[in-house]
């Protein structure tokens, strides 16, 4: 018999053996049983953020906000986002999720390291395939705040949805989860009925079946694209900091065009795998003839070095390497 993750029997490397056995040799085997059987799940900060990687990306995360606004968040007290009312703010009230730092993934090395964390990579490989591909990178800094975000689900396509994740959520935890802290919110088991809340059923603080996390800064929460999620307000003080790291099946549209921005010297200090997470193996949104030739020449690149140097466990469509190779 084949060892698992080598081959299927038949010469040919087994994507799911494979992702199977970088579950297990991480310790994600009960994570992967919490995303089954509730559609999210909290990795904790001994797995998902080894080497500080929390504190790093928390600061970073606050030279960029002090960089762009040219004020330092004040994470203690909360009161440079108390009852922020920029740009989300809805009629009447306060943001549901305070400010929305985007498109973090090219503003300095710990935040590709983010991406390649491997406890990130294998939840979201398990739920997305190995072709998974970021789709936005961002971080929410919420002070004490009134609104609610409302149940939703992060796959925005009409329902019904099919069962398997089209997309997936891992988002790092960067300050202290609870109910006071305005913590995100979830009703377990809502992936298994593939279709977005209605009406009242949506409203967070009226669904019994709503429950808030849990977990110290430094976790990575994890869920599917299907699951029921929002968030409760904010009653204690200071600031509630959790950076969304979202991930697309490589045929979705992505929240982030980043194919024509990744500068080289980026990819150049990577493994092979990021130049496919930041979608330089993406050829669709071309423009014209040419573009699309030149997407095509670029993705076969991207795709295979890491089909290489996977082992092969990428699955790629023979008919589109020749034609863009
Ligand atoms: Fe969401």
């Amino acid at each position: 018999m084949a060892a698992y993750g080598s081959d299927s029997g038949n010469g040919t490397p087994d994507p799911l053996a494979a992702i199977w056995e970088e579950v297990r040799a991480l310790g994600l085997t009960s994570h992967v049983a919490d995303l089954d059987a509730h559609g999210f799940t909290v990795i904790p900060p001994e797995l998902a953020t080894p080497n500080g990687l929390a504190d790093r990306l928390r600061e970073a995360v606050l030279d960029v906000a002090e960089a762009r606004n040219g004020v330092r968040p004040d994470v203690a007290t909360g009161g440079t986002h108390a009852g922020y009312r920029k740009r989300f703010a809805k009629e009447g009230g306060d943001s549901p999720f305070g400010e929305l730092l985007q498109s973090l993934i090219l503003e300095g090395p710990v935040f590709e390291e983010a991406l390649m964390n491997p406890a990130l990579l294998a939840i979201t490989t398990y739920l997305c395939g190995y072709g998974v591909v970021l789709s936005s990178m961002g971080c929410f800094l919420k002070g004490p705040n009134e609104t609610p975000v409302d149940l939703h689900c992060d796959t925005l396509l009409p329902s019904p949805y099919p069962h398997e994740a089209l997309i997936c959520n891992a988002t790092y935890l960067l300050t202290d989860f609870d109910l006071e802290n305005g913590a995100t919110a979830f009703v377990p088991g809502s992936h298994k009925w593939c279709r977005a809340p209605r009406g009242e059923e949506g409203l967070v603080l009226r669904n019994p079946q709503a429950v808030a996390v849990e977990a110290p800064a430094g976790s990575l929460l994890v869920w599917h694209g299907n699951t029921w999620h929002g968030a409760f307000p904010r009653t204690a003080t200071g600031l509630r900091m959790s950076m969304p790291v979202l991930m697309a099946r490589p045929f979705m549209r992505t929240e982030e065009d980043l194919a024509d921005q990744v500068p080289e010297e980026t990819l150049r200090r990577n493994p092979p795998r990021f130049a496919v997470l930041v979608q330089q193996g993406i050829v669709y949104g071309y423009r014209g003839h040419t573009d699309a030739n030149r997407r095509g020449r670029r993705a076969a690149k991207y795709l295979g070095a890491y089909q290489e140097d996977c082992g092969g466990l990428l699955s790629l469509d023979p008919l589109r390497m020749h034609l863009y190779g």
